[in-house]
């Protein structure tokens, strides 16, 4: 490994369930450079075998470390796609952040878990790696979660406005920048997840590509009620949830005979949206600028409905900022490892309540 390099490698794998972002990048600069990217979707039958993982099963263990070995494949196969999109080698990298695959997260009893073999992945593609960057936090007392505020932080930042980026995973976070003040961040709620998991029982495809399906819809008002109640949205930052809190289980509870399968659609949709803007409003005040990133911002509705939600705050993707949405938590992450690496710590205590800044991360040297 070079360890004078500033190219840094990131991976990560949300809960979407959609496959693994890989980025190169360039820190040499107060603001990092991406030098190549690279995507791969997860194949169908990963997908259902991890979210399968999400709930209890038989002969878990197995299938986890057997996932774990499929998933270093994955993500070496994807860091190796993005050195060559960058014409780049293994030894000029210093190090690569890999988020590894949440399949359960639980910081109230102590742990996040991710799925990830980092041995496997820096013998792999021979650049060392560095891993499970959310169990110091919860360690410490913290969610764990989010961590790309401080990134957010570090790139986003501006004296003039009050910006908030709003990250539309698969869980929906968001991080206030507002001048003069600490930097503040938490998770919303649902984001692409209940609409993916509905499109996926519905039309048999990932996702509702464009939100076109949900588009059709109307919304069912009592339905959007039930839903808004969930105890998640109401309660005070910091805080941070997954799959254990909203998933189709739930959301099948809710739901009464006879309400159309679009319009159970259209009420997701104002459901991800509303929690939004209804935490923004509450936690941050109104943000002169909202920017999104994450693969939501691809969600024309969505995007629609939270310009509509937010009249007076100018709603467009980090792209306007020069920063890829689609890459942009990646990136968090090859930031992380570099944090790492230099010792440096990678949380921001505000953000996920624990006691103190911690150096987030193992290292696995190539
Ligand atoms: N063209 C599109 N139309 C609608 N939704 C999209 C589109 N492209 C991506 N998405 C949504 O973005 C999700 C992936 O977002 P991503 O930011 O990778 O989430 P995560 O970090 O949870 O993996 C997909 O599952 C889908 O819901
Ligand atoms: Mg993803």
């Amino acid at each position: 490994m070079s360890t004078t390099s500033a190219l840094f490698a990131g991976l990560m794998s949300g809960t979407s369930l959609d496959g693994v972002d890989a980025v190169v990048a360039d820190f040499a600069a107060p603001h990092p450079r991406v030098a190549s990217t690279a995507f791969l979707a997860y194949p169908a039958d990963l997908r259902d075998a991890l979210l399968a993982l999400n709930a209890a099963g038989h002969d878990e263990l197995r299938r986890a470390a057997e996932l774990s070995v499929r998933l270093a494949s994955l993500y070496a196969e994807a860091t190796l796609a993005a050195l060559r999109n960058g014409g780049l080698a293994a030894n000029d990298i210093a190090a690569l952040g890999c988020h590894g695959q949440t399949v359960r997260h639980q910081p109230a009893l102590g742990y996040s878990l991710q799925l990830n073999h980092p041995a496997l992945l820096a013998e792999r593609t021979g650049i060392t790696v560095v891993a499970d960057f959310r169990n110091r936090d919860v360690a410490a007392g913290g969610q764990g979660a989010p961590l790309v505020p401080a990134f957010h932080d570090c790139i986003l930042r501006d004296d003039g406005e009050h910006r908030v980026v709003l990250n539309i995973g698969g869980i929906s976070n968001i991080t206030d920048l507002a001048p003069g003040k600490p930097t503040r961040g938490f998770d919303t709620g649902p984001g692409n997840m209940l609409l993916d998991g509905w499109a996926a029982r519905h039309l048999g495809t990932p996702y509702d590509a464009g939100g076109e399906w949900g588009a059709q819809g109307q919304v069912v008002p009592d339905l959007l009620k039930r839903l808004m109640a969930h105890p998640f949205l109401a309660q005070a930052a910091p805080k941070s949830c997954g799959r254990e809190e909203f998933n189709l289980d739930w959301l099948d509870a809710q739901l009464d005979r006879g309400i159309a399968a679009v319009e159970v659609q259209a009420t997701l949709l104002e459901l991800t949206a509303r929690s939004i803007v209804e935490a923004t409003l509450r936690e941050c005040g109104q943000p002169d600028t909202l920017a999104v990133c994450g693969g939501g911002v691809h969600n024309a509705p969505l995007m629609g409905r939270l310009a509509a939600l937010l009249p007076d705050t100018r709603v467009v993707s980090t792209a306007d900022f020069g920063v890829s949405p689609d890459f942009l938590e990646a990136l968090a992450f090859a930031w992380l490892a570099r944090r790492c690496l230099h010792g440096e710590p990678g949380n921001l205590p505000e953000v996920t309540g624990a006691r103190g800044p911690r150096v987030l991360g193992a290292i696995y040297p190539a």
